[in-house]
């Protein structure tokens, strides 16, 4: 198929695109606005590869859509376009708005009037809102609390209304935490994981007691691929790992992996408004045909080697923009911060 991907050089659509073109076979155009996350060097690997076209825009840039949708005679949409921090979005909720809400409907849009047959959505857990006990099911009423999470939820409903109001065939994929390589050391494991190669503090939230089910890339990939290619139009599918943990024990384990103290940990004042749990029923997409492949042990121990053997990747971010966004978002907290208490 020709396919457009959007968000191609961030860390899941990276993987994505890999994928669609070296084990699908697939053309993909990749529209990338290369904001602070989308980064080409996540691309190497089809630099060279016909198969892949990557262009340097814009999802809300209407005529830019409009054209590369004719040109490229494109067949379906993945928007894995996306502002996707939860405390950026705490910082700046307008730059959520407008590209996951807005950005969205724009190639909603252009798709719909262009005629496609295919248009994925990818959406996540989080639009559920905190889910103390118990699984979410697609039919689960949204209850999102962050602007991040919210603007996500926009954008999902947004992709549904084309389905109810004008049978365009549009799917949404809700994927859990996901982690792998390439991922920008923001989130949580490539920050804890880096942190701790390099002896600096690793500043867990609260009581670092939160739940997250933590989902390979590699499968998160396949999720979306499958349901992009034997979804019904119309429909929901929850994409989980089946591997829920306290982010305590996640640090724990990262430390422990890289051989460090878990003194490293530090508990630090909370993120406002912190989801407690999310956790999806993936029955549905089972019966689709898919399942995870990945352990978590071995997830996160060969991301971990990722991370240790790609520094050149991160040290690159980390030296810049980043060195700003970390002391605003973790300066205080970390002056602040008591030292973890072990648990009996
Ligand atoms: O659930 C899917 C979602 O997972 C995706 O839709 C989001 O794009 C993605 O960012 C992620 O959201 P989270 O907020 O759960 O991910 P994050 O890596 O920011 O945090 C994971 C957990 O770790 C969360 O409970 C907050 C906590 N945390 C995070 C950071 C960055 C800390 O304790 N300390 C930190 O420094």
């Amino acid at each position: 198929m020709r396919i457009l991907v959007t968000g191609g050089a961030g860390f899941i659509g990276s993987h994505l695109v890999r994928r669609l073109v070296v084990q699908g076979g697939h053309e993909v155009v990749n529209l990338d606005a290369l904001k602070y996350s989308g980064n080409l060097a996540n691309l190497k690997a089809i630099e060279t590869d016909a198969r892949h076209t990557f262009v340097h825009g814009d999802i809300g840039d209407q005529p830019l859509v409009e054209r590369l949708l004719r040109e490229h005679r494109i067949e379906g949409v993945i928007n894995a376009a996306a502002e996707t921090h939860v405390d950026r979005s705490i910082l700046d909720p307008g730059a959520f708005a407008r590209t996951d809400v807005v950005g969205t409907g724009v190639l909603l849009e252009e798709a719909r009037r262009a005629g496609l047959q295919r248009f994925l959505q990818v959406s996540t857990d989080e639009v559920y809102g905190s889910v103390e006990t118990g699984m979410s099911i697609e039919s689960d009423r949204l209850a999102p609390r962050s602007p991040y999470s919210a603007s996500k939820a926009g954008g999902d409903l947004l992709a549904l209304s084309y389905w109810t109001t004008y049978r365009f065939p549009v799917m949404v994929t809700r994927g859990s935490n996901t982690y792998g390589p390439n991922q920008y050391p923001e989130k949580f494991v490539p920050l804890f994981v880096t942190n701790a190669i390099d002896n600096q503090p690793l500043p867990l939230y609260g009581d670092g007691r939160q739940c997250r089910d933590w989902l390979a890339v590699q499968d998160h990939c396949s999720a979306i691929e499958h349901v992009f290619l034997r979804g019904e139009p119309g429909e929901i599918y929850n994409v989980g790992g089946g591997n829920e943990w306290e982010n305590i024990t996640v640090a724990e384990q990262i430390v422990g992996y890289l051989g460090k103290s878990r003194d490293l940990i530090r508990l630090v004042q909370d993120r406002p408004g912190h989801d407690r749990r999310y956790a999806v029923d993936c029955s549905k997409l089972r019966r689709l045909g898919w399942n995870p492949g990945v352990p978590f042990e071995e997830g996160l121990r060969t991301t971990i080697q990722w991370y240790q053997e790609h520094e050149d990747w991160w040290r690159t971010i980390k030296s810049g923009e980043f060195r700003t966004y970390y002391e605003q978002m973790y300066g205080k907290r970390l002056k602040e911060g008591s030292k973890f208490e072990v648990r009996s």
